[in-house]
């Protein structure tokens, strides 16, 4: 995707019921896309994506499968079944992993999105915890060039590794960057972050934004504002 396409909102539906997911899909007529996350999902189950897809909404359906390649494959499959436009899975379940994925939402509109290194990891909790003598600035772009070769559509990933991460996979792939705060709103527990704009004009094809819409006293203003930005 060229720098000069458009970048899309992708609205983040992190509420546990059914009626308060409807109500901001609701009140964000403007925003095309929805993220449903573990919360949510785990809540509500496969029904809030057919009401979202029922709505005309597209689905990012962010579960982030970790698993053998079999059963990441048949959850795959179960994603483009439901029609999700994007899903997310773990980079670092390796290359079969992700191949099998590839291979069962072949003839689908559903994308394969990896996540490669959280963001709530340091360089300590690598070591420590993981055993991985690599640090989060080494090993984000190498997962991500690893999970493109294998078969993902595209890489979430932290607005400051945009850079690093488009020069490893090349121009095609998308990426998706959470971690995005516009000027007037709260930084809430996000530390490393960039405005809209900012994202849009360092590469991003789309951002993900949750609580700068949620906790807005008029979340349809929000996305206008958010999506004026994009636009600019
Ligand atoms: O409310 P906020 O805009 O911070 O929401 C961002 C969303 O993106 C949340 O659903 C969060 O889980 C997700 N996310 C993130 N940082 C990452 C990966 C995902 O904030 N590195």
């Amino acid at each position: 995707m060229s720098s000069t396409s458009k970048t899309e909102l992708i609205a983040v539906l992190d509420v546990d019921t059914r009626e308060e997911a409807l109500r901001i899909v609701g009140k964000c007529g403007r925003c095309a896309w929805f993220k449903i996350g573990s919360q949510l999902f785990t809540r509500c189950g496969p029904e809030i994506v057919h009401s979202l897809r029922q709505l005309g909404k597209q689905v990012m359906l962010d579960l982030k499968f970790y698993d053998i390649p079999n059963t990441v494959a048949h959850a795959a499959k179960a994603a483009a079944a439901l029609d999700a436009g994007l899903f997310t899975l773990h980079a670092s379940g390796g290359r079969k992993m992700i191949r099998a994925a590839r291979e069962a939402v072949e003839g689908s509109n559903t994308r394969i999105l990896a996540v490669t290194i959280l963001t709530s990891f340091n360089d300590a909790a690598l070591r420590e915890d993981l055993g991985l003598h690599e640090t989060a600035a080494e090993a984000v772009p190498r997962l991500a060039q690893m999970a493109v070769e294998a078969g993902a559509h595209g890489i979430v990933c932290s607005p400051l590794e945009i850079e690093v991460v488009r020069e490893a996979v090349g121009p095609e792939p998308l990426l998706v960057i959470p971690g995005i705060r516009p000027g007037w709103s709260s930084k809430d527990d996000q530390e490393r972050i960039m405005t809209p704009a900012q994202a849009a004009r360092a590469g991003a094809n789309m951002v993900v934004v949750g609580r700068p819409i949620l906790n807005h006293e008029d979340p349809a203003q929000a996305v206008e504002l958010i999506l004026e930005e994009l636009n600019a």
